[in-house]
């Protein structure tokens, strides 16, 4: 198990769910520092809201589910040191920093909201200590997220035989999500039936999620993984070696359309081309409902530094690109594969 967002208590307990008797308060957001992966597998413990959101923004914690988790125990960690007078107002300001960390996974904003649609319930009804509730909504969030990527793990997993080679691009497992991961989940619970087959892990360029993570995790748990170059998928599809592409997504539109990491669109138009299955996997956190299409997905733009550009010459770097459910065969959710026509209310 990779407790890649946990909660830790001052005792220095580890949670990621509420677990009887254990006093939650003081306590930190723990993550995975994953900008130090694969060389150390190094945790940071966080309480501050500007650490939490440059934590964010420069990747540490990463992945649509990992970041709305984090968001979410982040809030409860810097909120405990928020004096009681006006407590509710200060942690709509919180919150509203920690959604200005990144922009395209929608997650972030599901978290943030519901978190704070429970700490209005709790305030109008005068119940309980609002701080704690805050923890015990972020532990919710968290326990949910990994129920949910098991289930898609098991809908999932029948979409993989033995023997095959599976093509995923950035990285949508453990490292993304609580536990277990999206597009990684059918993998994991594939691998746990006992079927044996290859993944080919897109590097991902600017940032190399692909080769850094999900190599990373894949090997770590026993499944046989290779590092491709991003540009080499066209090739690696007509030499065969691909039957299936799942990937994750960061926001899902009602008709289907899922943003992902740059590079997913080029990879479903590939696998068209090439009569591969297209698969997302997502949890439901992820469905933008009020969004009819992909058009309006806000995508991310990143920092020049990241490409490695000559000096002096213009880069272009978003991070995310919108394919259209026309491309996609199915999303499989934590209610199970979905397939087209797409329509989430
Ligand atoms: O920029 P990142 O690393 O946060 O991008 C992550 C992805 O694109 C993932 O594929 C997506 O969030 C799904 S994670 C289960």
């Amino acid at each position: 198990m990779l407790e890649t967002v946990r909660w830790i208590t001052a005792e220095g307990t580890v949670l990621d769910c509420f677990e009887a008797g254990v006093p939650l308060l003081p306590g930190k957001l723990r993550i995975i520092d994953q900008t130090q992966l694969p060389k150390d597998l190094v945790y940071l413990e966080l309480d501050d809201i500007e650490e939490i959101v440059a934590a964010i923004k420069r990747l540490s914690v990463r992945g649509a589910p990992a970041i709305g988790c984090a968001a979410a125990l982040g809030l409860a960690a810097c909120a405990q040191h928020l004096p009681d007078e006006g407590f509710a107002g200060a942690v709509e300001a919180l919150a509203d920093k920690l959604a200005a960390s990144r922009p395209t996974a929608v997650n972030l904003f599901w978290a943030l909201e519901r978190a704070c649609a429970h700490l209005r319930k709790c305030a109008l009804a005068r119940s309980g200590d609002l701080k704690l509730e805050l923890v015990l909504e972020g532990l919710a969030i968290l326990a949910e997220d990994i129920r949910m990527c098991r289930a898609i793990g098991a809908h999932g997993a029948p979409l993989i035989e033995a023997g095959m080679g599976i093509l995923t691009h950035c990285n949508a497992g453990a490292l993304a999500t609580g536990d277990f991961g999206t597009a990684l989940a059918p993998m994991y619970a594939a691998h746990d039936a006992g079927r044996r087959f290859t993944v080919y892990s897109d590097e991902t360029r600017p940032l190399n999620q692909g080769s850094r993570l999900t190599a990373w995790e894949l090997h770590r748990a026993g499944i046989d993984v290779v590092t491709i170059c991003d540009n080499m998928a066209a090739q690696v599809m007509k030499e065969g070696k691909i039957d299936l592409v799942i990937v994750g997504s960061d926001r899902i539109a009602a008709n289907g359309d899922a943003a992902n990491k740059i590079g997913t669109y080029g990879l479903a138009v590939l696998a068209k081309h090439h009569g591969i299955p297209f698969y997302v996997a997502a949890p439901t956190s992820t469905i933008d409902t009020a969004l009819a299409t992909g058009a309006r997905i806000p995508i991310e733009h990143r920092a020049a530094a990241e490409i490695g550009a000559a000096d002096g010459v213009r880069v272009y770097n978003p991070a995310f690109d919108v394919t259209p459910h026309e491309l996609i065969s199915g999303i499989v959710t934590e209610n199970g594969l979905h397939r087209p026509p797409f329509k989430f209310v």
